[in-house]
């Protein structure tokens, strides 16, 4: 079975990326003029995805009309999304928070079932158009370009930071399951690749496990 240590993933790529402590005090010091602003930021992802028709139909009902029920709750869960991103610290609780998020994206509830998984691109292209949205916002309101420019890199590297876990419901753990080793097909074994475990089944391990422990993140 994979084991995957969330919270060490995150600190290795933090360093990867070049994510330090001061990059994370100017998130933190943006959060104020983005939440100020963060009804404005979620409507302007949601009416981006509304305008592509691969995008939009994630929001449609059965019928095909705008489920507008659905889209007001997703931007909510953007919102609060955005709230725990300038809140960002490497814990056991944030990369549970995304994991949670990106399973839902990748594995649709049943009654989604008929839509199949949200495309990972389409991940990846929102988390571009967020890091342009949050550059915008931030040279329209804060006055120093420089200052704009720095707390813009380190919200871009945050915002790469929780794209790769975001993407982990995507990942197939053994893409080419292993074969049976010549010479040994009458063997009644299970090869090793048919026992390795879908993400999904290891993200549902540690979600499971975190509600265990009673600490899940939420609200
Ligand atoms: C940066 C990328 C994205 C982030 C951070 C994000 C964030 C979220 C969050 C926080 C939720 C609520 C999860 C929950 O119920 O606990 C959610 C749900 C959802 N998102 Fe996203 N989202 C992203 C991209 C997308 C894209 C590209 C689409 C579709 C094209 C999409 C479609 C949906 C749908 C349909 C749900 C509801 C799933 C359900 O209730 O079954 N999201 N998203």
């Amino acid at each position: 079975m994979t084991i995957f240590d969330w919270p060490a993933r995150m600190a290795q790529m933090a360093e990867f990326v070049g994510f330090t402590d001061d990059d994370l005090a100017l998130v933190r010091e943006s959060g104020p003029i983005l939440l100020a602003r963060a009804d404005e930021l979620t409507s302007a992802v949601y009416e981006y995805l509304m305008k592509f028709p691969a995008t939009a139909r994630f929001f449609l009902t059965p019928e095909g009309d705008v489920d507008e029920i659905r889209l007001e709750r997703r931007k909510h869960s953007l919102a609060r999304w955005l709230t725990h991103s300038i809140d960002f610290r490497i814990d056991e609780q944030f990369p549970v928070f995304l994991l949670a998020i990106s399973v839902v994206h990748s594995n649709p509830s049943l009654e989604r079932g008929y839509l199949g998984s949200v495309p990972a691109r389409f991940m990846i292209g929102t988390m571009s158009f967020a890091q342009t949205a949050i550059a915008s916002v931030l040279s329209e309101e804060m006055a120093d370009p420089v200052r704009v420019l720095q707390t813009s890199m380190a919200w871009n590297k945050l915002l790469m930071l929780q794209l790769d876990v975001l993407l982990a419901g995507y990942v197939n753990e053994t893409p080419v399951p292993a074969t049976e080793m010549p010479g040994q097909n009458d063997s009644d074994g299970t090869p090793e690749g048919a026992e390795a475990e879908g993400m999904r089944q290891v993200l549902t391990n540690i979600l499971d496990g975190n509600r265990e422990n009673g600490t899940a993140q939420g609200e």
